[in-house]
C-alpha cells in the first residue's frame, strides 16, 4: 500500500475577500476563468467535472469541456443517450466543478441542466471538424461494443457515405445548459484556512453571498 500522508502543499498565491467580489457569480467565474487562461499554463482551462445522479441512484462524475458560458449558465455538448444524458433527462440536478491547480482555485456549481435549443446545438455541431462530426454519429456513447475494430470500421463506412456531403447533427447529440443555483469559489490559503465564498440564488433572483469555514 502506498502511504500519501506526506503529500502536503501550502496554498499562498492569492486571496478571495468580500471587498473584491461582484454581486453576480458569473462575473467572478468570468474573472477567474480569464485569469487562469492568461496567468497559468493549464492546457484545457475549460475542462470540468460533471456529476450526475444516475438511474441507479449513484452519483457519477466525468470530465467534459465547457463550450460556452454567459448570464444564463454553462453549456457543454454530449450524447443525450449516454449514461450522463439519460441521468440528466431523468434528474436535471447536476454539479459542475473546476480545479485549477496552478491558481490554487476550485469552483463548484450546482444547477439544473436542460437541453439547449436545436439552433445552438446545430451551430456548434456545424463548427466542428468533419472527423468529430462523424465521431458523434459513430459512437453510441456509453454502450458496450465488441471491439476497437467495430468503431474503426463504422467510421470508415461513414467517411465513404458522407464523402463530399454535409454531415447532419444526429438528434441524440447536442448541448446541455446548466442554469446555476449555487456557486462556490475556493481559493487556497496558508494553514488550510482557505477562502470559501458561496453564492446562492434567491427567489427574487438576487444572489445571497456567504463565507464558509474552510
Ligand atoms: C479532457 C476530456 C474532455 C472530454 N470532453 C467531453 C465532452 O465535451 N463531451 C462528452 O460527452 N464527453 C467528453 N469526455 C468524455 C467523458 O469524460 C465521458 O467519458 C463520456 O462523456 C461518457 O460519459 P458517460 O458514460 O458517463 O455518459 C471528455 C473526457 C476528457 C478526459
Amino acid at each position: 500500500m502506498k502511504d500519501l500522508s506526506n503529500y502536503r502543499k501550502s496554498y499562498e498565491k492569492s486571496e478571495l475577500l468580500e471587498t473584491d467580489i461582484p454581486e453576480d457569480p458569473i462575473n467572478l467565474f468570468h474573472k477567474w476563468f480569464y485569469e487562469t487562461e492568461e496567468m497559468s499554463n493549464i492546457e484545457e482551462v475549460n475542462a470540468m467535472t460533471v456529476s450526475t445522479i444516475g438511474l441507479d441512484g449513484f452519483p457519477k462524475s466525468r470530465v467534459v469541456l465547457l463550450k460556452k458560458f454567459n448570464e444564463e449558465g454553462f453549456i457543454f455538448y454530449t450524447n443525450y443517450n449516454s449514461e450522463k444524458g439519460k441521468a440528466i433527462l431523468a434528474n436535471p440536478k447536476v454539479c459542475l466543478s473546476f480545479f485549477w491547480h496552478s491558481m490554487e482555485r476550485q469552483i463548484i456549481i450546482k444547477g439544473r441542466a436542460e437541453k439547449t435549443n436545436e439552433n445552438i446545438s446545430d451551430n456548434y455541431f456545424d463548427s466542428r471538424p468533419d472527423g468529430s462530426k462523424l465521431g458523434a454519429i459513430v459512437s453510441a456513447q456509453s454502450e458496450v461494443i465488441p471491439s476497437r475494430e467495430f468503431l474503426d470500421k463504422k467510421l470508415k463506412d461513414l467517411e465513404q457515405e458522407f464523402e463530399g456531403k454535409e454531415i447532419p447533427r444526429p438528434q441524440h447529440w447536442g448541448g446541455f445548459l446548466v442554469r446555476p443555483i449555487e456557486v462556490e469559489f475556493w481559493q487556497g490559503r496558508a494553514n488550510r484556512l482557505h477562502d470559501r465564498i458561496r453564492y446562492q440564488l434567491q427567489e427574487d433572483y438576487h444572489w445571497k453571498i456567504d463565507r464558509l469555514s474552510p
